[in-house]
């Protein structure tokens, strides 16, 4: 039996879903439940040669034997939650707190016609700060309001606890990154609730004595999408030298990317309790180490570097992902 936390280091985007995906096969959870903001988070999942950007149901989809869920703390877009149902064909399969706040359409006309949000922070304009204001001045509807969800609404916090009882593993994922939690990340370019593993659990019901584990996501080049201070960030020139060029999944805006940033690493570690980091994007370190699989074959170079994730996180390093695909991954945690 554990419990897992899966949570980005950075500003989001660290690649999360393709770790939950890998441990989800590995680890055979009963149960993947998320936490987090709401559909203002993409993740980009490769199946075989197809891939999927969800933005409301968990990235664990792509095990089929976990049941999945939304957490109490997540905020649903019925629109975009039915969409994604059908796509990944997924009912009987995915559930949701009866307490999530739901993201009506007025949410996401205040959110792109704002100003402050859509420009000065550059919201993903998904609706999710104007739904978490409409929750805290306590208007917002429940989904428990919803009768076309009323078919997919559970405890999650229940199930999760009795998941944990019965000795069967679950896991917890988190969406975004540390740097743009609202209480830890760079105020106000931030995002409309804390993103760290304490509130990943909360989200979830789970209290922080039944977690055994917290696994931070790093990625070796940080991204950031939107607005806001990013202390390592390379020029555009830069960054396309390197080859590297990304696009938001909820915006398609390009990412913005940066070096290696040991400090906001070390922050974000302490403060998500890490038990354990995982690198993302070792091939960018080296492309000689594109597609490894075992740690012995990386080069000197990436052993250097993840030698120096480790002295700045003050946590081993067990998971190194060589590529987008989920083979492409060295798994240490036995080790
Ligand atoms: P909001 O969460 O849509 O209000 O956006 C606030 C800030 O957080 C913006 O800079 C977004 O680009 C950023 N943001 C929100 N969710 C994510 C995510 O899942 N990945 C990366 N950036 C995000
Ligand atoms: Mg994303």
């Amino acid at each position: 039996m554990s419990c897992t936390i899966i949570v980005g280091g950075f500003f989001g985007d660290e690649g999360k879903g393709k770790i939950v995906a890998h441990i989800a096969h590995q680890d055979h959870p009963t149960l993947i439940s998320r936490g987090g903001v709401g559909p203002n988070a993409g993740h980009t999942v490769l199946v075989g040669d197809k891939e999927y950007g969800v933005r409301m149901i968990p990235s664990g989809f792509v095990y089929p034997r976990a049941k999945l869920m939304i957490g109490t703390g997540v905020l649903v877009d019925p629109v975009v939650f039915f969409r994604e149902l059908e796509m990944l064909n997924a009912k009987g399969r995915v559930f949701i707190d009866r307490r999530c706040g739901i993201i009506d359409p007025i949410h996401i006309e205040r959110d792109k016609g704002s100003d402050h949000l859509a420009k000065t922070i550059g919201s993903t304009g998904s609706g999710c700060g104007p739904a978490n204001s409409d929750r805290v001045m306590r208007i917002g509807r429940l989904a428990q309001n919803v009768p076309e969800l009323a078919e997919y609404l559970c405890d999650v916090p229940m199930e999760l606890n009795n998941a944990l009882d019965r000795g069967e593993t679950v896991l917890l994922e988190g969406t975004q990154g540390f740097g743009i939690s609202l209480y830890y990340g760079t105020y106000p370019f931030v995002t409309s609730k804390d993103t760290s593993a304490s509130q990943i659990a909360a989200d979830n019901g789970v209290g922080p004595t039944r977690i055994d584990d917290v696994i931070v996501v790093f990625k070796a080049y940080p991204t950031r999408v939107g607005e806001g201070p990013f202390s390592t960030e390379m020029s555009r020139q830069a960054s396309d030298a390197l080859g590297i060029q990304e696009f938001g999944t909820v915006t398609h805006r390009q990412r913005r990317i940066g070096t290696w940033d040991g400090n906001l690493a070390r922050y974000s570690a302490m403060i998500n309790g890490c038990t354990q980091a995982a690198i993302t994007g070792i091939d960018r370190v080296d492309h000689d180490c594109y597609g490894i699989t075992e740690y012995s074959k990386l080069t000197p170079k990436a052993k250097e570097f993840l030698a120096q994730v480790e002295e700045d996180t003050g946590c081993p390093v067990t998971l190194i992902s060589t590529g987008p695909d989920i083979s492409q991954i060295i798994d240490l945690r036995d080790e």
